[in-house]
């Protein structure tokens, strides 16, 4: 399968002037293993206090959870300068484990991912039920370096491993009736503390609930991902198996999944609901259509964990991904947003 994708923000090395910096925490991680980093991680951390604006880097990493290696057996390359992994591994979006970008990192490293059980239902022929070791060996895993860009208006570039969602779709065998896919995170508040408390966990009512139309969850972009940076997801970024759609805003990226419904009705989704005149349904990345607090126009694309190695670039229409425009071609985007 070839997927063309285009580059419109390649960065060159210059671009990023500490990049030294952040070049030798990932080597050092990958020297190490990523068990264990966390000690040297905070004493460069220390070293560059003044420029680095992120708090997140000055805690001590507590990673109890062993990161297997995965076999990707192909690879879908952006030519673009990959955020590091101590960055993306640490600045995340997972509020049922708190709604601070370092809340999850902190607090998720006991989470029990295996054993897992992830269903498809619904409107299907085949109803197919995964258990963890299928999750890695059912399908064929492929790399994919996909830009991820943030409602909040920052964005990284990570290298996630995984399958196409349709590859799991044909298994369990829509029936036409189905015309849209609803995704549900795991339920679980004695392991997740922003579930077993609402001011902890945004407010949000739990499970956390997303949704696709079929067409949307058909296209080959969109990835069922296991792993990043060539080992097993940390559960911070939504250990053993989430969603990634690379032209909508993260927050369609739903983590730790465990179950996926073919439905004929488009399916209640967890911002929407939360506020509806701020998130819609569709979501695709759009610099024309303002958040009421967050221009979309440009973004802060984060590489490393200085200042320096953040940049402000323009935001293109579907992130970039204008294979998907097609399947909005009758639609007025910023009704549907
Ligand atoms: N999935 C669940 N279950 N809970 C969440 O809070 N946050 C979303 C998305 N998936 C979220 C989630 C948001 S807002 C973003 S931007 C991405 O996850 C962040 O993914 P990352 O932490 O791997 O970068």
């Amino acid at each position: 399968m070839k997927i063309n994708i285009k580059k419109p923000h390649h960065l060159t090395d210059n671009d990023v002037t500490d990049e030294d910096v952040w070049m030798d925490r990932r080597n050092i991680l990958k020297s190490l293993g990523y068990v264990g980093a966390g000690a040297i991680l905070s004493g460069l951390a220390s070293k560059n206090a003044q420029a680095d604006a992120f708090s997140w880097f000055k805690r001590e990493q507590q990673t109890a959870f062993t990161l297997s290696p995965l076999q990707a057996q192909k690879t879908v390359n952006l030519n673009e300068q990959n955020t590091a992994e101590s960055v993306a591994t640490t600045y995340n979006n997972f509020y049922e484990f708190g709604t601070g970008k370092e809340d999850p990192a902190e607090h998720a490293q006991n989470f029990q991912v295996d054993p897992w059980t992830l269903k498809i239902e619904g409107l299907v022929e085949n109803p197919v039920t995964l258990g963890y070791d299928d999750l890695f060996s059912k399908f064929a895993l492929e790399e994919r370096i996909y830009r991820l860009r943030c409602v909040e208006a920052w964005s990284m570039v990570i290298p996630w491993i995984g399958f196409p969602l349709h590859q799991l779709l044909q298994a369990a065998k829509p029936l036409s009736s189905a015309k849209y896919v609803a995704f549900e995170t795991i339920y679980s508040p004695e392991q997740m503390r922003g579930q077993r408390n609402r001011f902890v966990g945004g407010g949000i009512d739990y499970p956390y609930v997303e949704g696709l139309r079929i067409d949307e969850a058909m296209h080959d972009l969109t990835l069922l991902s296991v792993g990043m940076y060539g080992k097993t997801l940390p559960p911070q970024n939504g250990a053993p198996i989430r969603l990634i759609t690379p032209w909508k805003y993260g927050f369609k990226s739903i983590k730790s999944l465990v179950s996926i419904k073919l439905m004929d009705k488009e399916p209640p989704t967890t911002w929407n609901i939360l506020a509806p005149q701020e998130y819609g349904f569709y979501a695709n990345v759009n610099p024309t259509v303002d958040h009421p607090r967050w221009s979309q126009k440009r973004e802060r694309r984060i590489l490393g964990s200085g200042l320096n190695a953040q940049k402000r670039i323009d935001t293109i229409p579907f992130n970039g991904y204008e294979e998907v425009a097609e399947l909005y071609a009758d639609m007025d985007l910023s009704r549907y947003y």
